[in-house]
């Protein structure tokens, strides 16, 4: 099977091969659980490594216990990111000493980070493999090494950034789809280890991006994602020919039912054009994701931003202008070094204003080797608490205000789960419609009268569409 796949470095294929006559021999049917940490661009790189050990003979199971090989994704965009998989990786150590002869494996973007490679060598002998982002199209090869050879095998040396097309993909959820556009990011934004840990930024061709698209939509895909840590500078750098926007264009004119979505959007590089483009595609969900990380235009500076409050109110203005209904969501980080009361005061001024449909609310967490991890930090974390708190309740406060104005509104909603007569559908505003339902409703779009609102969920109740 693994001759009909188009993998750009021809050793893959050999490796896949050879992997796949080791483990059908020694485990005669052999088991992998792949577990993902952070975010979409994660989900998106573990669906091609599930692809690969497909491939490669393994089939899945959600215990590690049954597994032959266990391989964790790891995240390193916040300390408690990579808390929590030091806590997982450290209850592995009682599986393999039952089980043995089971492969562990991390990858990912923590493992990208020199001081994480070698903590992880130096305290938890267990593990067999380390990779960074950068080897993902080698994993066969790096799986064939750690089966074989009598070392562990670490290789998270930096490598040239570059595109891999070709890699199968194993995707577990058929109707959403985890598309990337690009990867990377040369933002350097003061408090972010993303750019040390991915690279620079690098497009896919559009031809690449529309085919699996298209691929994606003639197997049931009713919503596409599409990703990139800054999708608004997609292109650049490229003779492509095309920005985010037309590639947005380009989607919309597939055939078919399906929503289009996309995160994450940098306030620096948001046009009108977008703006334009989004209103004028009716299959572009209104819905955006623009962090503006924090209210006060010093803080923004230090953060090496590149926007200013103005500039991103007006945008949100135009936006609204061009599509009145647009839900607008966003990242604020709390408590950034030398961040003042006064200062964060600027922040919640922001968010009264912008009225957001939900935020992703983080406390400054110093990231090792960034430009803000050097920066003085006097605030204690207990008082930052205290500001994330004050935060939050004003968020509640303004969300459900926004919220109940939907009440009255026909919208379509992808169902997404059902459980006891009880269904919820994703809205194009990427808010829970919860719904009297039916089994059959899974995976489908259902027209829905909202009847009701509770501070984040919608209730509805299905009409004929
Ligand atoms: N590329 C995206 C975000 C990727 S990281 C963007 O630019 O919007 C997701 C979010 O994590 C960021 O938006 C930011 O709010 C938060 N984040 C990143 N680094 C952080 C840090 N060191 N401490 C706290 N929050 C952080
Ligand atoms: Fe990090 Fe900034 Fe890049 Fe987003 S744009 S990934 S916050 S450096
Ligand atoms: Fe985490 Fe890497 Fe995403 S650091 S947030 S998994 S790009």
């Amino acid at each position: 099977m693994a001759e009909n796949l188009k993998i750009a470095d021809k050793a893959d294929f050999d490796y896949i091969d050879k992997v796949y006559e080791i483990v059908t021999e020694r485990w005669g049917t052999p088991l992998a659980y792949v577990r993902t940490f952070g975010c979409q661009q994660n989900v998106s790189d573990s669906e091609r490594l599930c692809g690969m050990l497909s491939h490669m003979g393994f089939g899945f199971t959600d215990s590690p216990e049954k597994a032959n090989l266990i391989l964790f994704n790891t995240c390193a965009v916040r300390e408690n990111a990579e808390d929590r998989v030091f806590g997982n990786v450290g209850h592995l150590k009682s599986i393999k000493e039952k089980r043995g002869d089971t492969l562990i494996g991390l990858c990912g973007c923590m493992m990208q980070q020199e001081h994480i490679a070698e903590k992880i060598k130096k305290s938890y002998p267990y593990v067999g493999l380390v990779f960074g982002t950068n080897r993902i199209k080698d994993f066969p090869e790096l799986v064939y090494k750690a089966l074989t050879g009598k070392k562990r095998v670490f290789d998270v040396a930096d490598a040239p950034d570059g595109i891999v097309e070709g890699v199968p993909v194993y995707r577990k959820d058929t109707v959403r789809a985890w598309l990337p556009i690009m990867y990377g990011c040369n933002n350097f934004c003061s408090y972010c280890i993303v750019p040390y840990v991915r690279g620079r930024e690098r497009s896919r061709s559009p031809e690449d991006i529309v085919r699996e698209a298209r691929e994606v939509i003639e197997k049931g895909a009713k919503e596409i994602n599409l990703l990139g840590q800054n999708v608004n500078s997609y292109g650049k750098g490229t003779d492509f020919n095309a920005d985010f926007p037309d590639l947005l264009e380009m989607i919309n004119g597939l055939e078919g039912d399906f929503i289009i979505r996309f995160m994450t959007s940098h306030p620096k590089d948001a046009t009108k054009k977008l703006f334009d483009t989004m209103a004028r595609c009716e299959k572009v969900a209104k819905h955006l994701h623009l962090p503006f990380q924090a209210g006060n235009n010093e803080v923004l500076k230090l953060m090496n931003r590149g926007y200013t409050r103005e500039q991103y109110m007006e945008l949100i203005l135009y936006a609204r202008e061009k599509m009145p209904d647009l839900a607008v969501t966003s990242d604020v980080i709390v408590g950034f070094p030398g961040e003042t009361y006064e200062q964060f005061r600027d922040t919640l001024d922001l968010i009264e204003k912008v009225e957001f449909t939900s935020l992703f609310t983080f406390i400054y967490s110093p990231r090792v080797g960034t430009p803000a991890a050097k920066m003085e930090d006097t605030v204690p974390h207990s008082e930052k608490v205290k500001w994330f708190t004050e935060l939050t309740s004003l968020q509640e406060r303004v969300a459900a205000k926004r919220i109940a104005t939907l009440k009255g509104q026909r919208l379509r909603a992808l169902v997404e789960s059902f459980d006891k007569g009880v269904a919820t559908g994703r809205t194009g505003y990427n808010l829970m419609v919860e719904f009297e339902g039916s089994e059959d409703m899974l995976g489908n779009f259902v027209e829905l009268e909202i009847i009701d609102t509770d501070g984040y969920t919608l209730k509805g109740v299905a009409v004929k569409g």
